[in-house]
């Protein structure tokens, strides 16, 4: 079906790939100690969505996403993927933290190159892989250095970096550009948009820029306050712009700005 046109594609495969159902999570116990941080929350989306979230600071978007990483076991409800039950961690899900959380002990080319040497690739694909991504988040030089001898928006590019040389078939990613520079951020944007549609893996992605969220994703989640649920779902159509995007006429059109100021207002409308 090689003329079939990308939306039908997309529909046709549209039963979920991820799944949340009822998932709520409360921190500690006892009435002094809880804290609900989740109300319980359903979401399902498809193989090769990305889907962004943004909410106001403390609403439940780590938690939510900590419990489809495996880090945190839900305390009511289920997530899945693939159909299967999520109990911890697992390869097929790459993971950027809000704080870059890199091996200290390895030097950065080898923190780069760690997924796809666990995943066994062959020795020359590894080192392209490295090679590629190093140069892109702009590592390469640093290759033989070690992680404390970075900057804090090196180190979370290095994690950036890991994370893609693996391709993983689920990408998730909490706030990762957010201690970049404009320039950098935006050079990020684009590679992290090249690789998803060049592999079609499905990306969930925290954010506290809105047009970020608009601009990358095709769905923007928008959450309320602490415990968290979902607002709003609001379909995006800019990822999917075929062919080469330029990143400053699709900010400045009509469609763009106007969706992103319906997702500002359902945030102010929040307390920010
Ligand atoms: N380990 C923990 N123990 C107890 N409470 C926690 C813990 N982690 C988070 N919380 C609480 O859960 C709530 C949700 O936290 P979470 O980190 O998911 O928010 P967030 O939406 O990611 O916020 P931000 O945008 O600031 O990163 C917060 O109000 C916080 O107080
Ligand atoms: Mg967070």
């Amino acid at each position: 079906m090689p003329d079939q046109p990308l939306a039908e594609t997309l529909t046709a495969s549209a039963d979920a790939f991820v799944r949340f159902e009822g998932v709520s999570v409360t921190y500690g116990s006892g009435t002094a100690q809880a804290t609900p941080a989740l109300s319980p929350t359903d979401l399902a989306f498809a193989r090769g969505d990305f889907v962004c979230i943004v909410g106001p600071s403390g609403c439940g978007k780590t938690t939510l996403m900590q419990t489809l990483a495996g880090f945190l076991p839900p305390t009511g409800g289920r997530v899945s993927v693939g159909g299967v039950e999520v109990s911890g961690p697992g390869p097929d899900r790459g993971v950027v933290f809000q704080q870059a959380a890199l091996f200290p002990w390895k030097t950065v080319a080898a923190n780069a190159g760690f997924g796809p040497a666990m995943r066994g690739l062959p020795r020359t694909e590894q080192k392209e892989r490295v090679e590629y991504w190093l140069r892109s988040v702009g590592l390469w030089d640093f290759r033989d250095r070690y992680p404390y001898q970075l900057s804090g928006g090196m180190q979370q590019r290095l994690a950036i970096a890991r994370a893609l040389a693996n391709e993983p078939e689920l990408l998730l990613m909490d706030e990762p550009f957010g201690a970049l520079d404009a320039l950098t951020r935006e050079k990020m944007q684009e590679e992290l948009h090249a690789v998803w549609k060049r592999r079609g893996m499905t990306v969930l992605f925290i954010t506290h820029s809105v047009d970020e969220a608009v601009y990358l994703g095709t769905e923007v989640v928008v959450m309320s306050r602490r415990p968290g649920r979902i607002l709003e779902r609001i379909p995006a159509p800019f990822a999917r712009i075929a062919g080469e995007r330029d990143i400053r006429r699709i900010k400045a059109g009509a469609d763009f700005v106007a969706l992103r100021e319906q997702v500002l207002e359902l945030i102010w409308g929040e307390g920010g």
